[in-house]
């Protein structure tokens, strides 16, 4: 048994998740330039899910992290916004297989960015982090009401 914790990742999962975030941000356009174009060769038939427009992509593939950090400090704010979160998919049209594959592809796109600085140990934090936030999300919290 683990002992109690009050948040889902480790002390040393948050360090290494807050680093990995910092080396992100000076090369997030391309990083989600990397993750849209590794997600779409994977399954073209998510492309249309995508309305906006792609310029704008980087900042929302920046919030997309920043919401799953939001999972490492306050964890009753993040499972309300989280539920949220994962209604607002069901309506952009994202299903259950599509975390999975968006999880491979963001893993991907890391490596891919961030070169040797995403090594085992920041791979796996972002891994547990993203399976505890998809989980959430794809679950099936009730009908969409406040
Ligand atoms: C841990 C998993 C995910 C997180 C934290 C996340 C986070 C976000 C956030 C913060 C937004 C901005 C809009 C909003 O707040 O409603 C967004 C938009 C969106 N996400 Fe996700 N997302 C995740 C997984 C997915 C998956 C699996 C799909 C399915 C392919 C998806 C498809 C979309 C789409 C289509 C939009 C609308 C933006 C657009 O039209 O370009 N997301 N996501």
């Amino acid at each position: 048994m683990e002992p109690e914790a009050p948040n889902p990742a480790t002390e040393l999962d948050s360090v290494l998740l807050r680093n990995s975030f910092l080396q992100l941000v000076p090369v997030s356009d391309r990083a989600a330039e990397t993750f849209y174009a590794i997600l779409f060769e994977r399954d073209p038939s998510v492309r249309p899910l995508f309305k906006n427009d792609m310029r704008v992509q980087g900042e929302k593939f920046m919030m997309m992290l920043a919401t799953m950090l939001d999972a490492l400090h306050d964890m009753d704010k993040f499972e309300s916004e989280c539920d949220a979160l994962g209604r607002r998919h069901r309506t952009y049209g994202a299903v259950k297989e599509h975390y999975e594959l968006v999880g491979t592809c963001l893993l991907l796109a890391f490596d891919e960015v961030l070169g040797e600085e995403f090594d085992a140990e920041t791979r796996a934090a972002w891994q547990r982090l993203y399976g505890i936030v998809a989980e959430r999300m794809s679950g099936d919290r009730g009908p969409e009401v406040s």
